[in-house]
């Protein structure tokens, strides 16, 4: 009696308990949320969710409520008396599963028309974005566009996107919660995912994630998606079409006035034409840093371990030299344009210096966080295959310290060109 007393004092406290917790979560933005669909995808979505879940809470009462129901009712009074014991009844046999099945129908039916629509190939004028699943980051490739990005996607609103999955190892999954729904990147398969961003919305970064278990850095296989107005798009586009450039290339030098009398000499052969940008290209649309909102930006601390002098002032061609010298960044990387930098094992770097993120959304894309990625990206994301390229920095792949390996300057330089790859 003292319980149940106690109980009945409580119980107004725990109400007005969980009241508070439902209000505080409605005061919170939730950026990765599924609830605020952006697409259409995401609407069919978290339309067949609602229904679910509508009559998922019918059928929960109804049952739970005949069941305490009929628990009371028919108790055992006492220990000498059973209850009448009574089995099958045909009107409720078939009450009950009458109903059940009448309300199956309410959610197979908009469920499996979602499939086929979902399932059915992309519309023809689809912009289409093939997507690769690497341990542990994303490739993007534009066909229609011909050029290559990383971990950062720009689409337009309300233009439909096609995305073809496919994996360049294991099985990885696509996810942007606010945008559409999960689906996997399979290795030796194509999968697609399409849908339309709206076209009403903000201008905007979305979140991306990997949902399918990869590894040992399964979490922290990110990704940015940029939804822009067409005309934004098409801008960005043209700065995605331009090679990687770090400066206005210089004016040719004057030939030298031949002195009196002298022969001319004969031309030299002309050098071929450094890589460089229209003016409309140099000042094509990426989204302001300052517009990107915090969720978008990674909060993750560098390691202490890795110590640098960021003062060190970087020259971006003394960095584009070391970029390309033997068997370095370019074995694994691309810079568009460069014909010494095509390796195709890492995240493409033609514009890597305008991207929010590196090592796949985990760190912010600044001097501090990538010049500790340079020399010793293995203590900072476990299981990279980046190697670990500072002088006498440990390695924890190989557990051994590197005796030879990249100098804090020649680290700054490197990081002074990536970051003027915009
Ligand atoms: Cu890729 Cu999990």
């Amino acid at each position: 009696m003292i319980g149940s007393h106690r109980l009945r004092r409580l119980a107004p406290l725990g109400v007005a308990a969980v009241l508070a917790l439902a209000l505080a979560a409605c005061a919170q933005s939730y950026p990765n949320t599924t609830f605020t669909p952006h697409s259409d995808l995401g609407r069919s979505i978290d339309f067949l969710w609602n229904r679910l879940m509508f009559f998922g809470t019918i059928v929960f009462v109804l049952v739970e409520g005949a069941l305490i129901y009929v628990v009371i009712r028919y108790r055992r009074r006492s220990e000498d008396v059973t209850p009448p014991q009574t089995h099958g009844h045909v009107l409720l046999e078939i009450t009950w599963t009458l109903i059940p099945a009448a309300i199956l129908a309410f959610i197979a039916v908009p469920t499996v028309r979602t499939i086929f629509q979902t399932q059915a190939p992309a519309p023809a004028n689809s912009l289409v974005i093939e997507v690769y699943g690497h341990q542990w980051w994303w490739e993007f490739h534009y066909p229609q566009y011909n050029f290559t990005t990383a971990n950062e996607i720009y689409i337009p609103k309300g233009r439909t996107v096609d995305l073809v999955l496919r994996s360049k190892d294991v099985i990885h999954s696509f996810w942007v919660p606010q945008l559409a729904g999960k689906r996997d990147a399979i290795p030796n398969h194509t999968n697609h995912i399409w849908f339309t961003p709206d076209s009403n919305m903000a201008t905007t970064v979305w979140n991306g994630f990997c949902t399918e278990y990869c590894g040992d850095s399964h979490g922290e296989m990110h990704f940015r998606v940029v939804t822009v107005n067409p005309d934004q798009f098409a801008s960005w586009v043209t700065r995605q079409q331009a090679p990687g450039f770090f400066s206005p290339p210089p004016a040719p030098a004057a030939p030298a006035a031949p002195a009196a009398g002298a022969t001319p000499a004969a031309p030299a052969a002309p050098t071929p034409a450094a890589p460089t940008a229209t003016p409309a290209q140099l000042a094509a649309y990426i989204l302001p840093r300052a517009q990107v909102p915090d969720y978008a930006i990674p909060h993750t601390p560098f390691p202490d371990a890795i110590k640098f002098d960021d003062k060190l002032q970087g020259d971006p061609a003394a960095g584009e030299k070391l970029f390309v010298g033997a068997g370095t960044c370019n074995a694994c990387h691309t810079v568009a344009g460069n014909p010494l930098a095509v390796g195709m094992i890492g995240p493409n770097l033609t514009h890597v210096g305008s991207r929010i993120a590196i090592a796949a959304g985990m760190y912010v894309n600044d001097k501090p966080h990538l010049s500790r990625w340079i020399k010793n990206a293995r203590l900072m994301k476990s299981g990279v295959l980046m190697p670990t390229l500072g002088k006498g920095q440990y390695d924890p792949q190989t557990k051994a310290t590197t005796p030879s390996g990249l100098s804090d300057q020649q680290v700054a330089d490197l990081v002074a060109y990536l970051q003027a790859l915009k």
